[in-house]
């Protein structure tokens, strides 16, 4: 039986937070662990310079998501862990794929359109600031999944539609050139998966509301206090839905301890009791990876051996992929 193949990708423009963890990197380790399955996970650094011109950022973020995923345990003996940029076979295949997209479907990606309706708010050209890297980032992304044949891609809810046309690509290609590519699906993270930041809107590094993953253990107690809640008092009982520290306490809980906090938010619980007891929840379950990250990042040298390795996997996949898609095309050796 084949295995069926994940894949997803992380944009290297931030610092890992609890909501990465709990949405997309906890699961994706899990997964990985499947016998059933074979996972790619990789760092977008290709992608990153859609969004940042600051090559420190960049840098530094690689680093950052490279040692969190390998401080918190994925396995890189059964998963295949490595940097886009390291893939030549991706940009060559981003090309074919680039000749097979039609203009009018990146017309129609939601990024672009978004950033034209900012322009056209502002009354500025359409075109205003826009680069050709985010109008056809979905060309690119669909590379990323066909150079792999990946048959599931877990992703947040705003990258649907670009795993929809990463199909429609796979499928006009196919069409053309004949069955080269797995058609791809989307697999959605769940809502619980989503997780609120301190401010009760979904973390996220656009609203400034995260909580970093590996923060020290007095400044993850800071961010935790720093959690809105509302006037209720001590003895007051309290509303778990409407609650943000309810929410992630659900993230991090198992079934007993869900229960119990739930009968503390009864009880009336005072909230600096209830983020106090949130705060140990997280910390025990990340004191650990939280070590092996600190001394990931102060040995440079082994993350960037981790991801030559994991670069080598890589291409044992792409380069007898890509050498067929290049015959198919018509590029051969003039033999
Ligand atoms: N664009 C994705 C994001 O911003 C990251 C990404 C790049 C990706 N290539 C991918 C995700 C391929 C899944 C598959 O979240």
């Amino acid at each position: 039986m084949t295995k069926q193949r994940v894949l997803t990708g992380i944009t290297t423009t931030g610092t890992p937070h609890l909501g990465n963890y709990v949405g997309a990197i906890r699961p994706a380790i899990a997964a990985s662990k499947d016998d059933n399955t074979l996972s790619f996970y990789f760092l977008a650094d290709f992608h990153a310079l859609i969004k940042s011109t600051d090559p420190d950022l960049v840098h530094q973020s690689t680093r950052e998501i490279a040692a969190t995923w390998l401080a918190l345990g994925l396995d890189i003996e059964q998963a295949v862990f490595y940097r886009q940029s390291d893939i030549p076979e991706i940009p060559e295949l981003c090309w074919m794929l680039n000749c097979m997209a039609a203009k009018g479907l990146m017309n129609r990606a939601h990024a672009y359109k978004a950033a034209v309706a900012i322009n056209d708010e502002a009354k500025q050209d359409p075109d205003y600031g826009i680069n050709m890297g985010l109008f056809s980032y979905p060309v690119l992304m669909a590379a990323d999944i066909l150079m792999f044949n990946a048959h599931k891609v877990p992703v947040g809810k705003d990258q649907i539609q670009h795993v929809e046309m990463a199909r429609d690509i796979a499928q006009k290609f196919n069409h053309i050139y004949g069955e080269s590519f797995v058609l791809p699906e989307a697999v959605i993270e769940g809502d619980l998966a989503v997780l609120q930041g301190l401010d009760g809107r979904k973390m996220s590094k656009s609203y400034g509301n995260t909580i970093p993953l590996f923060l020290p253990e007095k400044k993850l107690k800071k961010h935790i206090n720093k959690i809105k809640t509302n006037l209720l008092e001590p003895g007051d009982a309290k509303d778990p839905e409407t609650s943000t520290v309810f929410q992630i306490w659900k993230a991090f809980a198992n079934a007993d301890q869900l229960s119990y906090m739930q009968e503390e938010f009864a009880n009336g619980i005072a909230w600096g009791e209830a983020k106090k007891q949130l705060f140990e929840l997280i910390n025990n379950q990340i004191a650990e990876p939280r070590e092996r990250y600190e001394s990931l990042m102060s040995e440079q040298g082994y993350i960037e051996s981790v991801l030559q390795a994991g670069a080598k996997k890589a291409r044992g996949f792409a380069q007898p992929t890509l050498e067929k898609l290049r015959h198919a095309v018509g590029i051969r050796p003039l033999r």
